[in-house]
């Protein structure tokens, strides 16, 4: 099925296309942008958000920036790395510009990467914020343990079977986007 007329924005809970989100992120964009889907990036790095509450926050354009562009797209795939145990600091700033106005009622794709033993613990803590935005995080969802290792220098994930559940989540995306849209 081709998923042509669905936007998909990519966040990452990191500065940089190159960390370890930005590429779990990426990665997940280009396979929906090979089922159709226009896909678009927001790297902080470039076009950094400034901390929620801080002096000159609520009219900075690039805030205002995003948040247009949250009300046109139709969809998310957001990778944040653990840190002490949940998301980062830069997820939950980037979560805290979004409002019910913006995601409400839309899909979220949830993946994140730890140095560590793979567990949940920061796909939770996300599902638990994005509820208070009424988004829809599908149920399909990935954690990257042990991220050093974990991609290839073409950027693709080594373990066959993380890349596969990878496809099936944004493939999850994807079919429950178009499902809102009719
Ligand atoms: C402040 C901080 C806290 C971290 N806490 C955890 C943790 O609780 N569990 C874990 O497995 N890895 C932890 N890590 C490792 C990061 O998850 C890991 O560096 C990140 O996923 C890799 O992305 P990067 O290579 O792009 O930095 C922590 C790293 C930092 C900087």
């Amino acid at each position: 099925m081709s998923y042509s007329g669905i936007k998909v924005l990519g966040l990452a809970g990191e500065y940089r296309s190159t960390s370890k989100s930005g590429m779990l992120v990426n990665e997940a964009l280009k396979v929906a942008e090979s089922k159709g889907a226009e896909v678009i990036f927001w790297d902080l790095n470039d076009k950094p958000l400034p901390l929620v509450g801080e002096d000159g926050c609520w009219n900075h354009p690039t805030v205002q920036e995003f948040q247009s562009l949250l009300l046109e797209c139709d969809a998310f795939l957001v990778a944040s790395p653990e840190y002490h145990g949940t998301m980062s600091g830069v997820m939950k700033n980037t979560f805290d510009w979004m409002y019910d106005k913006h995601v409400g009622g839309k899909v979220f794709g949830l993946m994140s990467n730890l140095g560590g033993v793979t567990n949940a613990n920061t796909l939770n803590h996300m599902r638990i914020s994005l509820r208070w935005l009424h988004a829809w995080p599908v149920p399909e969802q990935l954690a990257i343990g042990h991220v050093k290792d974990a991609f290839g220098e073409d950027g693709t994930l080594n373990d066959d079977a993380l890349q596969s559940r990878l496809e099936g989540l944004v493939e999850s995306v994807l079919s429950t986007t178009k499902k809102f849209q009719s």
